[in-house]
């Protein structure tokens, strides 16, 4: 398919790469391999799972006179979102006088490579770390290691050179002093383009012969003006799903729209009330958000993907691609999240726990987006508790993820809310089990009631990832849990 129009630009150490006559759903670790021959940057599963492809991608700071990077797949990231980036790869981190960057030095110093193949995903995720932290502790390191798999040196080898190589403070940055004046120069424009009859004309990115096109608007209207001419179009957010279908079901979708450069949706906003969270803030950005706040949901979001997953992930991505183990819903549904749904200059507000109307179904029209997810600030004496479970602790998929808020009046369970995943073709609350909850106190609250509450609740089903014993088990001991500690606390 050959394409007609325009480019896409990104810096790539001290020069502007251009990228033309790419194919829309092109992925960067396809570019940087095939294109440019960085071929230190590795395929190894082609879904975000291994970490071998792991690149640092940097746009300008705040304030403009610097880069902040984030670890992503490349493997499932759209090379046209590249666009008005900088991308920093292993062969980035050789100094000019040829000496390696201290990372990569005490992999070698420390035996932290053995087949070599998992290195450079390894030495990036690492390296991104220490451009924030110069001092990270163990669990830091794992942390930032959880979406990178080795199965030859064990870890031990790469934690420790991790902490050695923070012995060397003053060489831990990258260097990217030539890349800040090129940002700037190929920024994509911030403001939309509108024609003597007053329409919007959205410049692509990438358009085919066909018609196919690549979009990446800078403005709400401008992605509400294309969502109702184009409303069969694909939205592109942190594209840790659609990264997936484009290698592993081979979807070609025809119109494909980036939000990463529409700035009111990377907002945080807030009142008195609630954070009202812009569909492009990242997963990483939510759980440093809610941290002390929510610090179970914070938790979750730990657990959810991988660093490199989570810095281009969103709860709107979550949502809208609406898995029955979507792991965010459980958690919003329970805190009373809403969406504010938009199309064309309309905002409606919809509860979360009435989105969904059948597996991967859900309320949205055609042309309309979520545009921002609300979620309520904590209420005096509310308690809220979740837990993911799943068969490992990081980088896995739910077996169930159950969340759950109330307050203790008078040592009574009251407004209850209570939401799982797993357990039905949505994520969705559990009526039957709040009911069974509600006014009684904790002492009060039986196995068998809550057993009897599920199986009125949800139809009995064995899954891929549990069987429905399991689950349903799980189920009910996790409200157990988390009803008995408060109780304990207040006694
Ligand atoms: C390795 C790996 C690990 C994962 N681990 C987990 C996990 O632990 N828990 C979990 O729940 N999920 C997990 N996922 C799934 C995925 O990361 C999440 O669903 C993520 O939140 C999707 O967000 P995104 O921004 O990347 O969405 P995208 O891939 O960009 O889009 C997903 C869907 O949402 C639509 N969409 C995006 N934004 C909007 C919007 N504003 N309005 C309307 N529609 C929109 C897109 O068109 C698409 O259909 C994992 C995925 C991978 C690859
Ligand atoms: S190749 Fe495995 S995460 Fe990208
Ligand atoms: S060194 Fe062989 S997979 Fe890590």
């Amino acid at each position: 398919m050959k394409q007609v129009t325009n480019t896409v630009r990104f810096v790539l150490d001290g020069r502007i790469v251009e990228a033309v006559g790419v194919r829309r759903t092109t992925t960067v670790l396809d570019h940087l391999r095939e294109e440019l021959r960085r071929t230190g940057t590795k395929e190894g599963c082609a879904e975000g799972d291994c970490g071998a492809c792991v690149v640092m991608v940097g746009e300008l700071n705040a304030q403009g006179n610097g880069i902040d990077y984030v670890p992503v797949n490349s493997c499932i990231q759209l090379l046209p979102s590249l666009n008005g980036k900088s991308v920093k790869t292993v062969e980035s981190l050789k100094n000019p006088d040829g000496t390696l960057h201290p990372v990569q030095k005490e992999m070698i110093d420390c035996h932290g490579s053995q087949c070599g193949f998992c290195t450079p995903g390894i030495v990036m995720s690492l390296v991104n770390l220490v451009q924030k932290n110069d001092s990270p502790s163990r669990l830091q390191i794992t942390d930032a290691l959880s979406g990178n798999l080795c199965r030859c040196t064990g870890y031990k080898p790469i934690i420790d050179s991790t902490q050695k190589a923070c012995q060397h403070k003053a060489q831990l940055k990258v260097q990217d002093a030539a890349d800040v004046p090129l940002l700037k120069k190929i920024a994509p424009s911030q403001s939309p383009t509108i024609t003597l009859y007053g329409e919007i004309l959205l410049q692509p990115v990438l358009r085919t012969r066909k018609g196919n096109e690549f979009v990446s608007p800078a403005t709400l209207a401008e992605v509400a003006d294309y969502l109702l001419k184009h409303p069969q179009t694909t939205l592109l957010a942190g594209s840790t799903e659609i990264g997936l279908q484009v290698n592993k079901q081979f979807t070609r979708p025809e119109h494909i729209m980036y939000l990463g450069n529409v700035v009111e949706l990377r907002r945080v906003s807030e009142d008195a009330q609630a954070w009202r969270i812009g569909a492009m803030v990242s997963l990483e950005q939510v759980l440093d958000l809610w941290r002390d706040v929510y610090p179970d949901f914070a938790e979750v979001l730990r657990r959810f993907g991988s660093p490199p997953i989570r810095s281009t992930a969103t709860l709107a991505g979550n949502i809208a691609n609406g898995s029955p183990i979507g792991d965010s819903m459980p958690c919003l549904m329970a805190l009373g999240a809403t969406l504010a749904l938009r199309r064309s200059d309309k905002i409606r507000h919809v509860p979360l726990d009435q989105f969904y109307t059948g597996q991967k179904q859900n309320v949205l029209q055609p042309g309309e987006f979520i545009q921002a997810v609300v979620c309520p600030k904590p209420q005096p004496g509310q308690v809220f508790r979740a837990h993911k479970v799943s068969k490992r602790f990081e980088q896995d998929i739910s077996a169930t993820c159950a969340a759950i808020s109330y307050q203790l009046k008078g040592g009574r369970l009251s407004g209850v809310r209570l939401a799982y995943n797993g357990l039905a073709p949505s994520p969705c609350r559990a009526p039957q089990l709040e009911a069974v909850l509600e006014g009684r106190t904790p002492g009060e609250v039986t196995a068998a009631a809550l057993d009897a509450a599920i199986a009125q609740c949800f139809t009995a089903r064995d899954g891929l990832r549990a069987t429905w014993a399991y689950r349903s088990l799980v189920a009910r001991n996790l409200v157990l849990d988390f009803i008995q500690e408060p109780f304990t606390q207040e006694a």
